[in-house]
This record gives structure tokens, sequence and C-alpha cells, in this order.
């Protein structure tokens, strides 16, 4: 997903529920300068422990549903891992999008149920079995991420098949959109360019 993001001279980059900063500290280490935005006070706490890199970190608090900048700011925008924690994807699509700039880059990465019946075969054991045993043997907290993601990846895709989500870009004003799908269909990048 990173690679998606072009270096334009003076443009920064938003990193939506940048978490504990993993992606916004590629994105430094590749030279873009970053704002990255959380909902979560205590997952900010554990990024400003990261910073580092060519580029710059800055970290905000504020949420997806509501970014305090103004329109057309950012070069790019990229977010992990986040439609599936909120309640309506396609205004949160609209909201990442107004906040970029005519041209700039949208990009996504997130998890995919495998569509190869092999390999989706292979990920219900693993998401239904190794990730829970393999967290509970680290903690409590760890066995019930493990029992949540399988369950929350496949409910996503159920309530918005990926054709929708697609719409849902498109909608937003986002063209030229790429799909790749990857780790055998376990996880998938979609990225494209605000029209305009
Ligand atoms: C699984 S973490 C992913 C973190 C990071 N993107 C990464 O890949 O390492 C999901 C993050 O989304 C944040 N989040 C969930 N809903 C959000 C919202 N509506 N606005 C902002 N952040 C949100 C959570 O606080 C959490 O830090």
């Amino acid at each position: 997903m990173v690679s998606r993001i072009p270096s334009v001279d003076g443009a920064q980059v938003l990193d939506v529920a940048t978490g504990t900063g993993l992606v916004a500290r590629e994105l430094t280490e590749r030279g873009h300068r970053v704002i990255g935005i959380d909902q979560s006070e205590g997952m900010l706490a554990r990024a400003s422990t990261r910073r580092k890199g060519g580029g710059s970190l800055q970290l905000a608090l504020g949420c997806a549903e509501r970014l305090p900048f103004g329109s057309e700011t950012f070069g790019a925008v990229t977010f992990t891992y986040l439609l599936r924690y909120v309640d309506e994807p396609a205004s949160v699509l609209s909201e990442l999008s107004r906040v970029l700039a005519p041209g700039g880059t949208l990009a996504n990465l997130e998890f995919h149920v495998p569509p190869n019946p092999v390999w989706r075969a292979a990920w219900r054991v693993y998401t239904g079995v190794a990730l829970p045993v393999a967290g509970a043997a680290i903690s409590r907290d760890w066995y019930d991420v493990g029992r949540f993601l399988g369950p929350s990846i496949r409910d996503f895709y159920e309530r918005h098949p990926l054709e929708e989500q697609l719409r849902m870009w498109r909608e937003a004003g986002i063209v030229d959109l790429q799909v790749r799908l990857m780790s055998l269909g376990g996880g998938i990048v979609i990225s494209g360019r605000k029209s305009g």
C-alpha cells in the first residue's frame, strides 16, 4: 500500500486509523511528511515512540467520520483496517476523499476472505482455530483478539461485498481504482486517484 503513494513535493500524507503508527513509520522512512490520526489516545501514545525515518511524523487525535482538516489538504490519504470498524463506510470514504487534493491518491490495506476455495478452507481453519489457540498461548486478551478477527472479516464482506465497496470508492470521487489481492487472497490493497 505504501508503495502506491507517490512523492509529491511539499505534499503531506494523512494516515487515518494510524494506530501504533506502523504504516505512518513506513511512509516517513520513504521520505513522506505524515500526519497520523487515530481516535485512541492509547494507540497514539504507542505510535509516538515509533517516530523516525527520513520524513516527519505528527500525530493527531480524532475520528475518521469528522476529520479536523480542511478540504483538499493532503496529497495522499492512507488507511488500514478502518472500514470494518465504522458504522457507515460510504460516508467515511467521502470524508477521506474530502481532505484529499484533486489528483491525490487514496490507498487502503485490509484483510480479505480468500476467493479460492482451497485457500478459503485453509483461512477458515487459520482464523477459526490457529489464531485463537496462538492467542490463548499468550494471554486472555490475545485469545479474544484471535477469536474476533475471522468473524469480523467475514461479516464485513457479507455486509459490504467488494463490488459494493468499489462502488462506494467511485461515489466518493475516486477513479482509476486498482485492486490487488495479497497473501493468497487474505489481504487486499485498494487504491485510486481523486478525480478533478
Ligand atoms: C487494527 S488497528 C490498525 C492500526 C494501523 N492502521 C496499523 O495498520 O497498524 C485499527 C485502528 O483504527 C482505529 N479506529 C477505529 N475506528 C476509528 C475511527 N472511526 N476513527 C479513527 N480511528 C479509528 C483504532 O483506534 C485502531 O487504532
